[in-house]
């Protein structure tokens, strides 16, 4: 099997990414910026910040629109696009009991315009999907042929469904309209510019940490996930953008730690005095996340490049300055 060709430079490109002002989008941006693209920058900053939006603007091939995507788009009418990455969602569980009509709208509709713009440009589309589309998995790790195990109605289905019906969206502009499309299954990911308060598993673990509180555990802390750095997702996007493959790829790193282990090692890179305590377990938790990595390694090199430590470190380092 042919391996993906990755570009040295994407000088002469244009790469729209909606949900710019958020954290995995933000650090997209970036990346493509610095390879020279140009960048064209969508958010209404439901959950993105505004420091990122100020960092990408001082890159000159950066521009930026405020808008709700699933209201209506800018209007690009002789912009070329080459690349168009479908990445505007909020994606922690505490938005999930907060604004799950917007989770909803932004995966289905906004989706939706994103790719009759890809379809009206001739541009290749990159759909941000997660690990959740697997739900609370009966098969471990997961691999992209597993089907999932999703509760419609439970507390996380806005987001577990609103991503399912974006994949088969993606997949149905694929078949019937030929549009050039990619989809990535994210597993868990943190970094620096994830919001310290975000209420997913890492910053919160840091934030307690940082601040001598209780390390909060839900459950007794045997559920597993797997944590990817950030930079290295975006390798692993990347890589899947420039395959030839329209099918899902799992997207992450498959080095799996219970979130007690989780909260043990926070507690011991930061050199903290918190205790951890233990909390009832949220309905429909899953139990085990590990991402099978085979298909993107049979495509390309791919390797997560940053350990478990060094991460942390780097994220406190991020949360330090922003508290
Ligand atoms: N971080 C992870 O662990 C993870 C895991 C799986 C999937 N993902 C996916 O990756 C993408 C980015 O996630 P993130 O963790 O960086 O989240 P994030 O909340 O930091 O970023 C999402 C961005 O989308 C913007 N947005 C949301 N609705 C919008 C709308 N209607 N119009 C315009 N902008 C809108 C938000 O303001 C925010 O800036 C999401 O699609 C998410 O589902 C992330």
């Amino acid at each position: 099997m042919n391996k993906v060709v990755l570009p040295i430079s994407m000088e002469g490109k244009t790469v729209l990414v909606a949900g710019a002002a958020g954290f995995v989008p933000s650090t997209l941006c970036e990346f493509y910026l610095n390879l020279g693209a140009h960048v064209i920058g969508i958010d209404n900053f439901i959950t993105g910040s505004r420091s990122n939006i100020d960092l990408l603007s001082s890159y000159k091939n950066f521009e930026f629109h405020q808008h709700n995507i699933y209201e209506r788009l800018p209007n690009f009418k002789d912009q070329k696009i080459d690349y168009i990455l479908s990445m505007a969602s909020p994606a922690s569980p505490i938005d999930f009991a907060i604004i799950p009509v917007e989770i909803m709208r932004v995966n289905s509709e906004g989706t939706l315009k994103l790719l009759e713009l890809a379809k009206e440009k001739n541009a290749r589309f990159l759909e941000a999907s997660t690990s959740e589309v697997y739900g609370d998995p009966e098969i471990h790790p997961q691999k992209e042929d597993y089907v999932g195990h999703v509760n419609c109605i439970g507390p996380r289905s806005c987001y577990d469904e609103s991503k399912r019906f974006a994949e088969a969206l993606t997949m149905s502009f694929h078949h019937k309209y030929n549009v050039d499309t990619r989809i990535v299954r994210i597993f868990n990911t943190y970094g620096p510019r994830m919001r310290p308060n975000d209420g997913r598993v890492i910053p919160n673990f840091i934030t307690q940490a940082m601040k001598g509180e209780d390390l909060t555990v839900y459950g007794d802390g045997s559920q597993t996930r797997s944590f990817c750095f950030s930079t290295d997702l975006v390798q692993a996007i990347h890589t899947v953008l420039m395959s030839n493959d329209p099918t899902p790829f799992n997207c992450g790193n498959p080095d799996e730690y219970t979130v007690k282990q989780t909260a043990e090692l926070i507690i011991k890179i930061l050199g903290s005095t918190s205790k951890i305590v233990y909390l009832p377990l949220p309905k429909d938790d899953p139990k085990r996340r590990r991402p099978d990595l085979g298909k993107l390694q049979r495509v390309s090199d791919y390797a997560p490049q940053v350990g478990f430590e060094e991460g942390i470190r780097q994220t406190a380092e991020y949360f330090k300055s922003s508290l």
